[in-house]
């Protein structure tokens, strides 16, 4: 069903996150009820407090953002904390929602729920054809439940239930620390450290070849309400259309940063999975196409990573 936000009761899971923050600011001026609860008033892994707030509150419509969220270090230290806690949240949120009636629900994946060797560009097809990047897996596998929850919900029950697949994220709002950052956040903050100190050079790991696809948290969030208020299926690559190498993500954040030094790759270092670039074009046949510039995009997360920096109370810089 296609579900117009305007005078519903909508639930932002996760909303003082990047992507939730982002999902808030895109609803401003539609006319939706938000609906908003964070970590300190629902603790999304918590099963009771959230059935009983999904029926007290009772939202119409859902975009559930919230997560445990972090990088290659955070994943690979803590495995079974991003197991459990992101299964139990989806699982909660997801059937909170459908047993409170809610018309529409739009779940966040990620592109690691894709096979390591998938070919390129992804299409949707290639969900469960291969092995799994297993620096990520375990983080990887919850992401594959939430979206078999979302088929199998649509399948069994006729709940209109769909999950989205973005690229590496970026944008206003992200997280800078230094063990738990995505590859954008943690180049900035490193570039940005590289000049402040007046160092000659800048190390990123790898030999600066292997791609990635950049999507700004506002094309995200304008898209995840593109899907809710179309007629949709259950799964939606969302990505920006064309990929960078590390190399000129890096030399992009320097321009932005104003970083004069060299950068050197430290090919002793692994270069991690060489290609990951989504096929969207099924989000493309319904009318929508990411509209960020990544160089437009990158100038203003350094000045969020700026103003971080300036507001010690809202800042994620660990
Ligand atoms: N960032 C990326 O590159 C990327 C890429 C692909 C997919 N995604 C997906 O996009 C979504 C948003 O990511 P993001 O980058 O915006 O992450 P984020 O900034 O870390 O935000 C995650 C949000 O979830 C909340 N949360 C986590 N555990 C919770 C719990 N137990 N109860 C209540 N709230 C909880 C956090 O609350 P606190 O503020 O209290 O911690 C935070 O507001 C996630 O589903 C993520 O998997 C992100």
């Amino acid at each position: 069903m296609s579900e117009s936000v305007s005078g519903r009761r909508v639930w932002v899971t996760g909303h003082r996150g990047m992507l939730g923050a982002a999902m808030v600011r895109r609803l401003e001026g539609t006319g939706a009820e938000l609906l908003l609860a964070g970590r300190s008033e629902l603790d999304l892994t918590r099963q009771s407090d959230v059935y009983k707030w999904a029926k007290e509150n009772k939202p119409e419509l859902v975009f559930h953002i919230g997560a445990k969220v972090g990088g290659i270090h955070a994943n690979a230290t803590l495995p079974g904390d991003f197991l459990r806690e992101n299964l139990l949240i989806q699982t909660n949120v997801m059937d909170a929602a459908f047993q409170a009636g809610v018309k529409k629900l739009v779940f966040v994946a990620s592109n690691c729920t894709y096979p390591t060797r998938a070919e390129l560009p992804i299409k949707e097809s290639s969900q469960l054809t291969g092995a799994l990047d297993e620096s990520i897996r375990s983080y990887a596998i919850s992401k594959i439940a939430g979206i078999e929850m979302c088929r199998a919900y649509k399948l069994q029950y006729g709940a209109d239930f769909v999950a989205v697949i973005p690229p590496n994220l970026y944008g206003p709002g992200d997280n800078y620390h230094p063990e738990h950052s995505h590859v954008v956040a943690g180049i900035l903050r490193r570039v940005h450290e590289a000049k402040i100190s007046g160092a000659e050079s800048f190390v990123v790991w790898g030999d600066g070849t292997p791609r990635r696809e950049l999507l700004h948290v506002d094309d995200l969030a304008d898209a995840m309400l593109h899907l809710m208020n179309r007629q949709t299926d259950w799964l939606y690559n969302i990505g920006y259309g064309t990929d960078l190498a590390i190399s000129e993500i890096a030399a992009l954040v320097a321009e932005v940063v104003g970083y004069k030094g060299a950068i050197v790759y430290d090919k002793s270092k692994p270069n991690g999975t060489m290609k990951k670039l989504l096929d969207s074009s099924r989000i493309n046949q319904l009318g929508w196409f990411a509209k960020k510039d990544p160089k437009l995009g990158l100038k203003e997360a350094y000045a969020d990573f700026l103003s971080q920096l300036n507001q010690p109370e809202r800042s994620r810089l660990g």
